[in-house]
């Protein structure tokens, strides 16, 4: 999605707008342009496509200047095009504007706008802005941006520069994440933090409906629309700027793939009780009149973390018996959904700025239901709106396609189920010690794989030409099954779909034939049978059929074309294992097809939008 980057100080401004572009890179774009005050006009620099044909274009002509703003866009409203490009401005350039998020009423304001005169350059709704910053302008920019703020319906992270004020940058936040950087004699704006930290670690979060305003030396923070003065601390980010970059991987994909056991064990760390080895999240807190009162556990979320979900399905109904609905947010949203005082809603979110999660969140609050979020981003909208958090310690994930992210969201979900367990006295000591042993043993298990992926790579190039790919899984490997498929067309733009084995017969079957690779997934001892069934139908048909199954279990070679053995641990735990070849073979396929594997086309990290 969008992303922001804004500069005041007296550094180069144009090298530090592009190198946080260049940070924001990941999350999905396709135009990019800066405007850069020069003390006494606003230029404008923009390009479609990579910021390298924008660096091209500012070799040949420097922009000069001390404040700038710069942003990538991913195409909603017209096509990706330099003229569709952000920065906007009004007709004579007193303002320029980056926008992330969508105005909902831009047709009407539009309308308006021209029948008095102004001339749009592009079909977007964010130009709309720049044109009423000119229209409404009073003398006084921060009394201007709060009349225009009045005036737009919808999402909006702004970054603001004007010809009228030389030494000062705005911005404001409304359903749309924008950070501000506090350097020394230097201050940033941002969609994100990895964009400021070469610069500084001091941010502060801005919050709906707030604006800060920036010189060299100073940043105010208010209420835009009663313009009273916030004061609020700085946030101090503690992660390295080494786990922002690829730290001699090839991509940020393979590096969070291989990032994976630190991040489970981080993610374990500090909840479990090292004495009695039961699980405990001091961030919750909960007693056991709490829990005993949820007779139901709804779980919303997008994509991957939907995934994640299916799995948190698995592991809450198994330990503690309580129904578990999953939902995609963008689905349950605009139903009437049976929520309520005695529900408990789960929101997950990597980003924890997914538009639709973060809607269904707060319309789970509405309806009276206890929320929870599982998300990795501290400090992100469905972290702070939801009663409590789960922060799942993954560190920053960079690459679009989701990897360490969705195993800590999994291993989140094993250690709630377990909590909740022991809440309801539903898990005896013995239990718990087994149950904690084996998820100890997971980040060793999973370097296992990692360190003996030869075999997996040359699976995943041996498939780049597939016209289609299969994943087939029964019980909680066909969530695994419709993971390692999401991740496999989202990166090599191959066509694939996952389904649960005994399905297939039921009209799928017939898409089967000679040569089609099938990726089928046996971690579950009491379905091997039934999985075995299943393999010899599609073998039949001529597919070729990869095994992903546990150690020891050889029978299963005798029915598949190839074999990938993964270490053997609680059936409830292998996706946590399972997961791992998927991840691999999607990316050594994308690799092999020279696709661009962080970010791959049409997708965005953060899906800002609906
Ligand atoms: C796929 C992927 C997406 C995200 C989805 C939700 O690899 O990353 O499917 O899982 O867009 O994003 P978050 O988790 O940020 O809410």
């Amino acid at each position: 999605m969008c992303g922001i980057m804004g500069y005041i100080g007296q550094q180069h401004t144009q090298e530090i707008l592009t190198n946080g572009l260049k940070k924001l890179e990941y999350r999905g774009y396709d135009s990019v342009g800066v405007a850069i005050h020069d003390g006494e006009e606003v230029h404008v620099t923009k390009a479609e496509g990579r910021l390298d044909n924008l660096a091209s274009r500012l070799q040949d002509a420097p922009l000069q200047g001390s404040i700038g703003i710069g942003h990538t866009r991913w195409a909603t409203h017209g096509r990706p095009s330099d003229e569709n490009s952000h920065p906007h401005t009004d007709d004579e350039t007193e303002f320029a504007v980056v926008h992330n998020g969508i105005i909902e009423n831009y047709i009407e304001l539009k309308d308006e706008l021209v029948a008095e005169g102004a001339t749009f350059t592009s079909e977007t709704d964010s130009e709309v802005i720049a044109h009423l910053l000119t229209k409404l302008y009073d003398g006084d920019v921060v009394s201007t941006i709060q009349k225009v703020v009045e005036k737009l319906d919808g999402a909006y992270a702004l970054g603001v520069v004007s010809r009228h004020t030389p030494g000062k940058l705005y911005a404001v936040r409304q359903a749309s994440p924008l950070i501000i950087g506090s350097g020394n004699g230097e201050n940033f704006i941002s969609s994100d933090i990895p964009a400021v930290l070469e610069h500084t670690r001091d941010v502060y979060i801005l919050e709906d409906g707030e604006m800060a305003v920036l010189t060299e030396e100073s940043i105010s923070l208010m209420d835009v629309t009663t313009g009273k003065s916030i004061s609020r601390d700085l946030f101090r980010v503690d992660w390295d700027m080494e786990q922002a970059e690829k730290n001699g991987f090839d991509h940020f994909m393979l590096k969070e793939i291989f990032e994976q056991p630190k991040a489970l064990e981080k993610t374990m760390a500090g909840r479990v009780d090292k004495e009695t080895n039961e699980v405990d999240f001091p961030e919750l807190a909960w007693t056991e009149e709490q829990v005993a009162k949820w007779d139901k556990v709804h779980i919303v979320a997008c994509g991957t973390a939907y995934h994640a979900g299916l799995l948190g399905k698995a592991a809450i109904e198994e330990l503690t018996r309580t129904p578990v609905d999953v939902e995609v947010a963008s689905e349950f949203r605009y139903r009437n959904p049976i929520v309520n005082e005695n529900t408990l809603v789960i929101a997950v979110s990597q980003s924890g700025e997914t538009a639709d999660t973060l809607a269904a969140l707060r319309q789970s609050k509405e309806l009276g239901a206890k929320t929870l979020s599982i998300t990795n981003v501290v400090g992100s909208s469905i972290s702070r709106e939801a009663d409590n958090v789960i922060l799942t310690l993954a560190g920053p994930e960079i690459a679009v396609a989701s990897t360490k992210a969705y195993t800590t969201q999994v291993l989140s979900f094993y250690l709630l189920g377990i909590y909740l367990a022991q809440k309801k006295k539903q898990i005896t000591p013995e239990q718990n010690a087994q149950y904690m042993a084996a998820l100890q043993e997971v980040p060793e298990q999973m370097e296992e794989i990692l360190f003996h992926n030869d075999e997996i790579k040359e699976y995943g190039e041996s498939i780049k030409d597939a016209k289609s790919v299969f994943f087939l899984g029964r019980g909680i490997d066909t969530a695994v099954a419709l993971e390692g498929s999401l991740k496999l067309k989202e990166i090599s733009y191959i066509h694939s779909e996952a389904y649960a084995a005994g399905e297939l017969k039921h009209g799928t079957l017939a898409l089967i034939e000679e040569g089609t690779p099938i990726i089928s997934l046996l971690t579950q001892e009491k379905l091997y049978d039934k999985m075995l069934g299943n393999i010899k139908e599609v073998s039949a048909r001529g597919a070729n059929v990869l095994g992903v199954t546990m150690r020891g279990n050889v029978k299963v070679t005798q029915y598949v074309d190839e074999t990938c053995f993964i270490p053997e641990t609680y059936s409830l735990f292998t996706p946590l294992l399972s997961v791992l070849p998927l991840q691999l073979i999607s990316y050594y396929t994308s690799l092999a097809l020279g696709n661009d594997v962080d970010k791959p086309r049409n997708l965005a990290k953060s899906v800002t939008v609906e």
